[in-house]
């Protein structure tokens, strides 16, 4: 797996409208990893122009603390409602863009390279707005290789389940294993490219047991945070990715044995009763990175 583009933690990040100033107020006070202010499907059709200067203004609100909150705007998919989106809020310097709908490489140059012609204009550094994109159907999946690969910009790419299933005509399910192929390919082509991995919103707001097995089941397949779109879900989203006492101490001590044994000589060893290898270090350094803490040396 190579190193990641970025190592932000980003375990919950909390969709709101973007016409909503009450929203994404709110979600700066929420200590959540990332906003969304979404410009694209949780906007009504005669709100997109306002939600664009409310999100420009949310941005350059000097009595807006976000805090350690990443600002993150999604947009409309390629088209004239994008360029639109782009225009206005680029302007308010958010982190990063999230782009809906991705189903070619195209679709992230297009906006990368509109990003840089602005980042030129303003005067900000070139190649600092990150760009995130949300893998959501059929054509999305087939050309993942493509995407992953389609900018340095790019640092995640998000699974979007319920566009997906519409999209190939499957039918949801509680175990969602008419998404698993899809929702696997994401992982392992963000893992192969050094990209973070970004469930899918749990979208039943009132299952909270619900939303665990399921963001359980999303960091078992190996991603590494998951959207969230009401505040009751940062907190048990953010609780399944964090590693608990028992883990991080077991992670360290493995680490530590793990490092004696190599200045010994010894690539493989036995700890514990189990037999201990490169593949099982590498899992454990994963876990003190998702815990936010070094690795022993
Ligand atoms: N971000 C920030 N604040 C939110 C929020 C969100 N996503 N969802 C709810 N809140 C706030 C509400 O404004 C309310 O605030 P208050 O107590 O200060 O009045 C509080 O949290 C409780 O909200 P609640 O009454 O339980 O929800 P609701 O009925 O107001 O809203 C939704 C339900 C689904 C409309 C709302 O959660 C939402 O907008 N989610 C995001 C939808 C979205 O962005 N979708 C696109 C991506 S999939
Ligand atoms: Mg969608």
């Amino acid at each position: 797996m190579p190193v990641l583009r970025d190592e932000r933690l980003r375990r919950a990040l909390l969709f709101m409208p973007g016409d909503s100033m009450k929203k994404i107020r709110k979600g700066a006070t929420l200590g959540v990893d990332s906003i969304i202010m979404d410009l694209e499907d949780g906007v009504a059709l005669n709100q997109k122009e306002a939600a664009r200067l409310t999100v420009y203004e949310a941005l350059t609100d000097a009595d807006l603390d976000f805090g350690q909150t990443e600002r993150l705007v999604r947009i409309n998919p390629s088209g004239k409602w994008q360029t639109e989106d782009i225009d206005i809020t680029v302007k308010g310097k958010p982190d990063g863009y999230v782009i809906p709908k991705v189903e070619s490489a195209h679709d992230i140059q297009f906006v990368a390279n509109t990003l840089t012609e602005y980042e030129r204009q303003l005067g900000y550094r070139i190649g600092n707005i990150k760009l995130l994109a949300i893998i959501e159907s059929a054509l999305g999946i087939v050309n993942l290789k493509e995407i992953a690969q389609a900018d340095p910009r790019l640092i995640a790419l998000m699974f979007g389940a319920e566009d997906y299933t519409s999209d190939i005509g499957a039918i949801r399910t509680p175990q969602s294993e008419e998404v698993l192929y899809a929702r696997s390919a994401v992982v392992a082509h963000a893992a192969a490219y050094g990209l973070q991995a970004i469930d899918t919103p749990y979208v039943d707001l009132k299952n909270m047991d619900g939303l665990i097995e399921d963001t359980q089941k999303a960091m078992q397949l190996g991603y590494s945070g998951k959207l969230a779109i009401h505040p009751n879900q940062i907190d048990p989203i953010i609780k399944v990715f964090m590693p608990s006492e028992e883990e991080i101490k077991a992670a360290q001590q493995l680490i530590e044995a793990h490092n004696h044994f190599q200045q010994s000589g010894a690539g493989v060893f036995s700890y514990n009763g189990k037999m201990v290898d490169m593949p099982m270090i590498r899992a454990a350094e994963r876990v003190l990175k998702r815990a936010g803490l070094p690795i022993p040396s």
